[in-house]
């Protein structure tokens, strides 16, 4: 496959989308970027890495970053964060209460901000330490040293964070956070406001291609737990347009709302797509576009 130019074309045809959508408001810090950014990259099994655009620029991870705490979890303790976290799509906004009091405080999966805040809890508990865990392992796939948290970010994340605090408390009051609400909402903000580039995230990406080995060979999750997380990507990364994303794109896939989103091809290369138009999802329009037309174009969906 020469990547380089699939990569190009794929540019190509997602460009006249760059801009179109809305930056995330929510968050004011993140409303200040650049709307016409666009760059994607692509990580083959090998740990060659290739890109297009803005492909070497930091982004806020944002969402992104609920698939590694997912696998760090899953990594240091197995699978029974599953007794507290479900499987199953919302198809409710990803930052929804409705559910979570009809189903006794358990989320329906980890990729809704309430499951996001329960895996958080499960690896702080599990390490002392859950943001540190994380960016030493992203900097470590990356080959990226500078990978960090940006902390105007966390802290507008902090300041507007009236509904995650809502869920956070909500779910404490069933039993099922660990930790004090305060300590699971400033791991959990500091791991959305992470920056990586592309490259980066298509690099720390790629285990989930390799069926749970990291880039020097060693394994951080057995075949049938990074199966797990492909899965629930498939069916629940996209939010409540998980659907729409499997049928337009046929490829597990996770986003944020800083515009980006990893997606994998199981056996062969992580991508990541970024431009920060949203959908009304909370999806990237460019991005969904360009992946959209990268699986049409090389044929590589799980389909
Ligand atoms: O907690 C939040 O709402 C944000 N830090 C992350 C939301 C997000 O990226 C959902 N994505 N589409």
């Amino acid at each position: 496959m020469d990547y380089q130019s699939v990569l190009e074309e794929v540019t190509a045809f997602a460009r006249p989308l760059v801009g179109r959508g809305q930056l995330a408001q929510y968050i004011p810090a993140l409303a200040d970027v650049d709307a016409e950014r666009f760059g994607i990259a692509v990580a083959d099994v090998n740990g060659d890495v290739y890109g297009v655009g803005d492909w070497q620029e930091p982004f806020s991870v944002q969402s992104i970053s609920k698939a590694f705490s997912l696998a760090l979890v899953l990594a240091e303790g197995g699978e029974r964060i599953w007794d507290r976290v479900g499987t199953e799509p919302s198809g409710n906004p990803f930052n929804s209460l409705v559910q979570l009091e009809y189903e006794n405080g358990i989320p329906r999966n980890p990729f809704i901000n309430a499951g996001a805040l329960v895996v958080t809890d499960r690896l702080q508990s599990l390490t002392g330490d859950a943001t540190t865990t994380m960016l030493e392992f992203l900097r470590a796939e990356s080959g990226n040293p500078d990978v960090a948290c940006d902390p105007v970010v966390a802290a507008s994340e902090a300041e507007h964070g009236d509904r995650n605090a809502a869920l956070a408390h909500f779910m404490a009051s069933y039993g099922n956070l660990d930790n004090p609400v305060a300590t699971v909402l400033e791991h959990y903000f500091r791991q959305c406001a992470i920056r990586m580039s592309c490259r980066d995230l298509a690099l720390a990406g790629a285990f989930l291609a390799r069926h749970g080995l990291r880039g020097d060979g060693t394994r951080l999750l057995p075949p049938r737990e990074a199966k797990q997380v492909n899965a629930v990507m498939l069916t629940c990364g996209t939010y409540d347009a998980a659907g729409s994303f499997a049928y337009r794109v046929g490829l597990p896939g996770k986003s944020g709302v800083g515009g980006g989103i990893v997606a994998v091809v199981p056996g062969r290369c992580t991508l990541c797509v970024w431009s920060p138009g949203l959908d009304s999802y909370g999806n990237s329009v460019a991005g969904v576009a360009a992946l959209d037309h990268f699986t049409t174009v090389t044929g590589w969906s799980v389909f």
